[in-house]
């Protein structure tokens, strides 16, 4: 899965979700995330994200890793 950190919050932008195929992307109150099981890992929302805040999950920067738990205890997973 792709999971979106830090940046997202105070931002938001929605442009991920304009170009997700799956429309796997929902917001979550400060921030928005993916739902894991039904990212199809495309990358489509990696370069449309203006502040950078998705990455593959096995990319996540350090000091964001937080946000791998966040985005899977979310939806359930
Ligand atoms: Fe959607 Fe693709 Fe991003 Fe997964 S990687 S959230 S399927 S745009
Ligand atoms: Fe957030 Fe970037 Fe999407 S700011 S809502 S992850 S485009």
């Amino acid at each position: 899965t792709h999971i979106i950190t830090s940046p997202c919050i105070g931002t938001k932008d929605q442009a991920c979700t304009e170009v997700c195929p799956v429309e796997c992307i929902y917001d979550a109150g400060e921030m928005y995330l993916i739902h894991p099981d039904e990212c199809i890992d495309c990358g489509a929302c990696v370069p449309a994200c203006p502040v950078s805040a998705i990455f593959p999950e096995e990319d996540v920067p350090a000091g964001e890793e937080s946000f791998i738990a966040r985005n899977y205890e979310f939806f359930g997973v």
